[in-house]
């Protein structure tokens, strides 16, 4: 069984920690109260708001090395709540990967509101968790520890210039539960 490091307690954090310890694995929190703590996972998972990477980032750029390291984050930006706060031909992920050159950045989680993360439904169908990233021994891992518990299923969504379109969707999805035309206990399931 893998150790699993989670930063955030938050909604996401508290979900993805009971998908991976249903699956026997070893959770550690960290959260801003806990900001010191060295990293005991080999995969990261950052469930923290987008405008926190780049400071994990660049604080934890060496520790980090070697590492799967997962953003989940949908960069919407608020103030306009029209579009991503990236480039349009970037994502918040890929803006990670440059910064942690040393690691195998993933994109997941982030189509996946967390109370189906929780429940591992997505109404009638198991949730599907969509991983982009451009090593794929690292997917194949994320994967293997995701579904170890059998909650949720993962697909590969491919390289990580899919984190744009995965960003995209995340976007849509919270748009459309932002004003009240599907609920945050929804979202878009995949049918395979
Ligand atoms: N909620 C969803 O359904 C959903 C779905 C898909 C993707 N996401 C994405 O998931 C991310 C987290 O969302 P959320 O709903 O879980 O937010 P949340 O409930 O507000 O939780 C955010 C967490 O991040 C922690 N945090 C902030 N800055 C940190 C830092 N520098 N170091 C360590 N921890 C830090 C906070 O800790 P403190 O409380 O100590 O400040 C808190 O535990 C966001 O990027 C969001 O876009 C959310």
């Amino acid at each position: 069984m893998a150790t699993i490091t989670i930063f955030g307690t938050g909604n996401m954090g508290t979900a993805i920690g009971s998908v991976f310890a249903a699956g026997g694995h070893s959770v550690q929190h960290i959260d801003t109260d806990t900001a010191d703590q060295a990293v005991s996972g080999e995969i990261v998972v950052l469930a923290v708001p987008y405008a926190a990477l780049a400071g994990i980032a660049a604080a934890r750029a060496s520790e980090f090395g070697g590492k799967i390291v997962v953003d989940i984050t949908n960069p919407v930006n608020f103030e306009t709540f029209d579009g991503l706060t990236v480039a349009a031909d970037g994502s918040a992920a890929a803006e990670l990967g440059a910064a942690l050159p040393q690691s195998k950045v993933l994109k997941a989680f982030n189509t996946n509101f967390a109370a189906t993360l929780a429940t591992g439904k997505v109404g009638e169908n198991t949730t599907t968790v969509l991983v982009a990233g451009d090593d794929a021994d690292a997917k194949s891992d994320f994967a293997t520890a995701v579904t170890a518990g059998g909650t949720v299923k993962v697909i590969d969504a491919g390289s990580l210039k899919r984190a744009r379109e995965l960003e995209a969707l995340g976007f849509l999805q919270i748009s459309l539960a932002a004003t009240e035309k599907v609920s945050w206990t929804s979202g878009f399931a995949v049918i395979a």
